[in-house]
């Protein structure tokens, strides 16, 4: 299915199935894409003009894309703070590399750009100082046969004892007891050099079926999964409900979400993301150091970085962190956690240099922020002149707006802190002197 606004360059909007590289594919370019966009009704998206520093930048303002345009892949559908819905990194994707282009993430996540890149027949690179994100990210370019992960289910005992600390409030004794035999299994695996892609898919689902408000998750009814709430908060969540945790068949619910996940998956995809799996890097370390990426390689970055102290990725972390034998105060100390604007721009700007680094001669960065603190600090224009001093050029603001319906909210958009519907993004080029003449003048 084809998105249903209008943009030139024709490359753009190809259907998973037809990524062959193509070598007549012209070079992309964002000046054209904003300047040909013409949103749903059709209509041109005329530019406001910011000033920063004295430079005039277009912001943009439309509705890039929504849910309604493209459903996004099943294999996205595992909940993380503050992620981003696959249609955002797909724009970039589509309007600005070919097939073949490495696509990178130095904030991955539960990896949204990074598979979508992998499904349109990209190369990947993802990194996060989390390494729950790569947990997450790795076993989904590799789609199991969900018969094979039965069996293998099918194989682990049930019988290890219960926690080595209080989970009785999130669970059955007996859920608890699969969950630990779960576990065990896996640390065995992983301590005798035997887990296997199975057994990663494994561990990706039940991660992410610990906690959540239906009986689709192992737990008793508490928050969404991606916030796991303290025990005490969970003690008095259940006073209130007058609710007792139930029993829940852990290897059914994994089989039931293993199916769920590759459901929309065609021939193809699964083999474009193979192919992106093999080769990829899934890094876990701080963006700001990256020396394993080569210099001029990456065509395309699409991220959303941490925003100031707004999502608690340690504290929401913990139970995730205890399943995959994580001491959550290490994953906690290389997550930025910047309290003031300062402190978060003196991070970020060493993100651009690096990303300059990596990027190559004309390749883009596509950096979306939220709105934070309603809306008194507008991220978006602190993060031009870091751009710009890291040696990029900065090709304008894309204010995404979206209509905010129930079912876009599901897997995507809790990065809207203030209830916001917005992503904003800044986008960067890199100088190419054997394309632009003048780098000052390249900007148009
Ligand atoms: C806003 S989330 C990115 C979500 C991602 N776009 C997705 O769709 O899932 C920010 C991520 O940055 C990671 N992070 C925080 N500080 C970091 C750092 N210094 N280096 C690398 N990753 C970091 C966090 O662990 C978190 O996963």
């Amino acid at each position: 299915m084809l998105y249903q606004y209008t943009i030139i360059p024709s490359s753009a909007n190809l259907p998973y199935d037809s990524v062959t590289p193509s070598p007549t594919q012209a070079d992309p370019d964002i000046n054209t894409v904003l300047r040909t966009f013409r949103g749903l009704d059709g209509t041109k998206t005329s530019p406001e003009l910011l000033d920063i520093g004295g430079e005039t930048i277009r912001k943009y303002t439309a509705e890039f894309w929504t849910p309604r345009q493209r459903q996004a892949s099943s294999i996205h559908e595992i909940s993380y703070r503050a992620c981003f819905k696959p249609q955002l990194p797909r724009f970039f994707i589509d309007s600005l590399t070919k097939a073949g282009d490495l696509v990178y993430d130095p904030f991955s996540g539960r990896g949204t750009t990074v598979l979508e890149a992998g499904l349109c027949g990209r190369n990947v690179v993802a990194n996060d100082a989390n390494p729950l994100s790569r947990i997450m990210t790795e076993p989904r370019f590799f789609s199991p046969d969900p018969d094979v992960v039965g069996k293998r289910l099918k194989a682990i005992p049930r019988s290890a004892g219960s926690a080595d600390i209080d989970l009785s409030m999130f669970f059955h004794p007996d859920t608890e007891k699969e969950i630990v035999s779960l576990k065990n299994y896996l640390i065995d695996r992983n301590d005798h050099a035997r887990m296997d892609q199975i057994d990663r898919w494994i561990a990706m689902v039940a991660t992410n079926r610990l906690t959540g408000h239906s009986k689709g998750f192992f737990s008793v009814y508490t928050l969404p999964p991606n916030q796991a709430v303290s025990p005490q908060s969970q003690q008095r969540i259940n006073k209130k409900r007058e609710q007792v945790p139930e029993y829940r068949d852990t290897y059914q619910i994994i089989l039931k979400k293993t199916r769920s996940l590759l459901r929309s998956l065609s021939a193809a995809e699964k083999s474009n993301l193979v192919r992106a799996g093999k080769s990829a890097l899934f890094l876990n370390g701080d963006a700001r150091t990256t020396p394993q990426i080569p210099d001029n390689t990456v065509q395309l970055t699409v991220t959303s970085p941490p925003f100031l102290d707004i999502v608690q990725y340690r504290e929401d972390n913990w139970l995730r962190c205890w399943f995959n034998n994580l001491d959550r105060d290490t994953v906690g100390k290389g997550i930025t956690m910047a309290r003031t604007v300062d402190e978060w721009c003196a991070v970020m700007g060493r993100v651009f240099v690096e990303l300059c680094r990596i990027t190559r001669p004309g390749g883009y960065v596509a950096f979306e922020v939220g709105e934070v603190r309603k809306r008194t600090i507008r991220l978006e224009e602190q993060v031009i002149p870091l751009g710009k001093a890291a040696g990029f050029t900065c090709k304008g603001v894309l204010i995404n707006q979206q209509s905010f319906t129930k079912t876009s909210n599901i897997w995507g958009v809790d990065n809207n802190a203030c209830g916001t519907n917005t992503n904003r993004i800044v986008v960067f080029r890199k100088h190419d002197p054997d394309q632009d003449s003048d780098p000052n003048t390249s900007q148009s």
